[in-house]
C-alpha cells in the first residue's frame, strides 16, 4: 500500500455551466460532510468561469479545487489566457498543466509546460502535470522513453516536491473507456517513480503523488488503486457524475 495519501482528482474538461457546476460540487460537498473526515484528498478542476461557484460549494469541506491551465507569464497582454495569480485569486491551490488535451490542441511543448509549472509554483500552486503516450508510440515500445521525457521537460530544475503531482495518462486512454492492464500500469508507475526519484532526489520523490488517469470508471479503479506505485486518480467523464466520482474515490485502499 502507498504511503503517500490518495488524491482522486477531477477533471471536468469544458464542461458545467453555473447551476450544473454548482449541483455537482454541492453533491461532493455533502458527501464529504456526511462521512466527516476521508482517508483520500478530492480536488475538483472545472472550467474558469465556474471556479468561483465552485469554491464557494465546497468551502469548508477540504476538497482542493484548481483550474485546468495557466499561462507562465504572471500578467500582460495574452488575450484569453489565465494566470497562476489568478486561480490562486479565485481560490485554487492546485493546477492541471501539460494536459494531453492542451500538448495536442494547443500545441503546448514541453518547454511551455516547464514554464507554466514554474509559473504555478511561482504562485503557490501544486501542480498536476501530466504526461502519457499515443497510441503509436505505445505501439512502436516507446511508452517509457516518452513518460520519461516528458517528465524531464516538463519538470522545472529546484521544483518544490511538495508542490507536484504527476498524472500518467495515455492518450489512448483519455475518454475512450480503454485503459492499459494493470501490470502496464504498475509497469509505467514504477518508471516514472525511478525517474522522479533521479530528477529530485530519492527522499523528496518518495512524497510525490502519481496519479493513473485515462477511463478511469467505478468499475476498474478499486484494481488500479490497489497499485503500489498509483496515489490517486485523474477523471474526466466519470467526474461529472457525483457517484461515479464518489465511488472511484471510495474505491482507495484503506489507510
Ligand atoms: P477520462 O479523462 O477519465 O474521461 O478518460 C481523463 C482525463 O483526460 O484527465
Amino acid at each position: 500500500m502507498s504511503i503517500r495519501r490518495p488524491l482522486i482528482a477531477g477533471n471536468w474538461k469544458m464542461n458545467g455551466l453555473k447551476a450544473e457546476a454548482r449541483i455537482l460540487a454541492e453533491a461532493l460537498a455533502s458527501r464529504v460532510n456526511a462521512i466527516g473526515s476521508t482517508p483520500f484528498d478530492l480536488l475538483v478542476c472545472p472550467p474558469f468561469p465556474v471556479l468561483s461557484t465552485v469554491v464557494g460549494a465546497v468551502a469548508g469541506t477540504g476538497i482542493g479545487v484548481g483550474g485546468q491551465d495557466c499561462h507562465a507569464k504572471v500578467s500582460g497582454a495574452h488575450t484569453g489566457d489565465v494566470s497562476a495569480a489568478m486561480l490562486v485569486d479565485q481560490g485554487c491551490q492546485f493546477v492541471i498543466l501539460g494536459h494531453s488535451e492542451r500538448r495536442a490542441d494547443h500545441h503546448e511543448s514541453d518547454d511551455v509546460v516547464q514554464a507554466k509549472v514554474a509559473a504555478a509554483l511561482a504562485a503557490g500552486l501544486v501542480a498536476v502535470v501530466c504526461v502519457g503516450e499515443t497510441e503509436a508510440q505505445r505501439d512502436a515500445g516507446e511508452t517509457l522513453a516518452v513518460v520519461s521525457s516528458q517528465l524531464a521537460g516538463s519538470l522545472p530544475s529546484g521544483a518544490d516536491p511538495r508542490q507536484l503531482v504527476i498524472a500518467y495518462e495515455p492518450v489512448w486512454a483519455i475518454g475512450t473507456g480503454r485503459t492499459p492492464t494493470i501490470e502496464d500500469v504498475a509497469q509505467v508507475h514504477a518508471a516514472i517513480r525511478w525517474d522522479l526519484s533521479r530528477l529530485l532526489g530519492a527522499e523528496a520523490a518518495a512524497g510525490v503523488r502519481v496519479l493513473y488517469g485515462g477511463s478511469v470508471k467505478p468499475d476498474n479503479a478499486q484494481a488500479l488503486m490497489a497499485l503500489d506505485d498509483v496515489d490517486g486518480a485523474l477523471v474526466g467523464g466519470a467526474s461529472l457524475k457525483a457517484d461515479d466520482f464518489w465511488a472511484i474515490a471510495m474505491a482507495c485502499p484503506a489507510p
